[in-house]
């Protein structure tokens, strides 16, 4: 034991990290080994070459603007695109669904900060009536699909360690809001160490190092680590369906989309929605060099994101929901890491907790150190014939990200809504709402009762006894 931990500490030293065990005299065995623990999870290398790199470096880390073109993407039968590839779209999606092909994979490691609420945010109230997870949002989401296609579909789902256990607790507690727990699978993403601006790794406490996750990007590697790309390969899934835990309206098994990443052989393929204005907050689906690439809102220069072509159309229109499709070979492939074709770290400079030179905890007031985060969507360049559609916002995109104003819970409230309106009016329902469609009521359609509008007409018809839509009805 104690040689394991002496070795620990020698590496740490040799690699310039020795002030990790700063207080290694005033520990107990148990600190001790919590400590370690952490440190057993560093990989030191990789620290060295993220110091080099992103803070060490006078290089500023920006994307190459050069060269960068709009990406191509298949235009929606309801803004022009010919609806006919969308049918055979269609029907590929709905055989591979049936063949027991696709997983449901929903990244949930993130911290909700901006949000301001504690606790896992799939555990987040986002209906209207019943105030129902995100978590409840998207299990009863898959068990409707699942119904349709007559398979269960299995549901992975990354947590981070600050809140794997509260995540697995919610889903006990909820009786895995009515999913077989069979078919539902936690794991923990990778962490990462904070360091300060010399470099150094920071602690949290005197036996604990300031570690953070690896970024939604990590969930590639926290796949195949976890033993989860073994279980998909074994159970003979091919395709893995990748969303935020963020969006309540996001349409988790949509045939349509899994059609045409199957028809294209895409190794990752990525929905769109037409940014709404220039400056909106999504990333850009662009071309660099014959390779599809995501650059952020805060990598591309504001006279680049006001282009307008010939139309008067935005040039860089596509902008990125993070809803994403993944072949499982390549997600082994980019997961497994070799250097050639692994994910970029990228630094976010942070006010993180620490502890000084006693020991005493410091909360500092500006930033004290650098994160590192690999972001998802930067596999894009290693994919072959990724393929990009586009999606209708209303129908796949209302996010809960801020405690107030856009992307807030009173947004998504409303779109959910809307989505519902919408429907009722397709059955011939009348419903009174204000310009933008929004009604003056609240009410409620489970995914269970029907999760597209196609389904809704379907199971409307069917009702003898059709309810009257009043303050609080929930067809469920
Ligand atoms: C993200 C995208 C942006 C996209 C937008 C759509 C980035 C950098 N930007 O922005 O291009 O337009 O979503 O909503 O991603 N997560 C983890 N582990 C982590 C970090 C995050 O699981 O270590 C998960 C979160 O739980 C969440 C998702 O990733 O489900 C998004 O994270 P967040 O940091 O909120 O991304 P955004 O800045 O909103």
């Amino acid at each position: 034991m104690m040689d394991r931990q002496e070795q620990l500490k020698e590496r740490f030293a040799q690699a310039g990290q020795g002030q990790v065990f700063a207080f290694w005299e005033q520990l107990g065995p148990e600190q001790r080994e919590a400590l370690c623990r952490d440190c057993r999870e560093i990989d030191l290398e990789e620290v060295d070459r993220l110091v080099r790199t992103l803070v060490l470096s006078e290089a500023e880390e920006s994307v190459d603007l050069e060269g960068l073109e709009p990406a191509p993407y298949i235009p929606h039968p309801e803004h022009g695109g010919d609806p006919q590839p969308w049918e055979q779209a269609r029907e590929t999606g709905e055989a591979a669904l049936r063949a027991g092909k696709v997983a449901a994979f929903t990244v949930a490691g993130g911290q909700g900060t901006r949000l301001g609420y504690d606790g896992p945010k799939g555990t987040f109230p986002v209906t209207p009536v019943k105030g129902k997870p995100l978590f409840a949002v998207f299990a009863e989401k898959i068990k409707a699909a699942g119904e349709r296609y007559g398979v269960r579909i299995p549901w992975f789902i990354m947590t981070s360690t600050q809140n794997h256990e509260a995540t697995r607790s919610a889903f006990e507690e909820a009786d895995y809001y009515g999913l077989d727990p069979e078919q539902v699978e936690f794991f923990s993403q990778g962490r990462v160490p904070a360091v300060d601006f010399e470099g150094k790794i920071l602690l949290a406490g005197k036996s604990e190092v300031a570690m953070t996750p690896d970024g939604h990007g990590g969930s590639l590697r926290a796949l195949v680590r976890s033993g989860a790309v073994e279980k998909m390969k074994a159970a003979g899934i091919e395709v893995i369906s990748y969303f935020q835990v963020d969006n309540p309206l996001v349409r988790i098994i949509d045939p349509e989309f899994i059609g045409f990443h199957l028809l294209k052989g895409s190794e990752m393929s990525s929905k769109m929605i037409p940014k709404a204005y220039p400056g909106e907050k999504v990333g850009h689906f662009c071309t660099r060099k014959g390779r599809m690439l995501v650059v952020e809102y805060s990598d591309m220069p504001e006279s680049m994101q006001e282009q307008r072509d010939e139309q008067g159309q935005l040039r860089f229109i596509a902008g990125s929901i993070a809803i994403h499709l993944f072949d499982v070979g390549f997600v082994d492939r980019i997961g497994s890491g070799s250097e050639s074709a692994s994910l970029p770290f990228h630094r976010a400079v942070k006010k993180i907790r620490t502890i000084d030179g006693k020991g005493s905890e410091v909360s500092p007031e500006k930033p004290n150190g650098v994160k590192f985060e690999m972001f998802v969507f930067d596999a894009l360049p290693f994919a072959g014939n990724p393929v990009v559609i586009e999606t209708l916002r209303e129908d796949d995109f209302s996010p809960v990200k801020n405690a107030r104003g856009v992307d807030s819970p009173e947004t998504c409230r409303a779109d959910q809504l809307r989505q519902w309106t919408r429907w009722l009016r397709a059955a011939g329902v009348e419903v009174e709402t204000d310009e933008s469609g929004l009604p003056g009521i609240s009410f409620e359609i489970s995914p269970l009762f029907a999760d597209t509008e196609e389904a809704f007409l379907e199971r409307w018809e069917t009702l003898k006894l059709k309810p009257a839509l009043k303050e609080g009805l929930v067809l469920a």
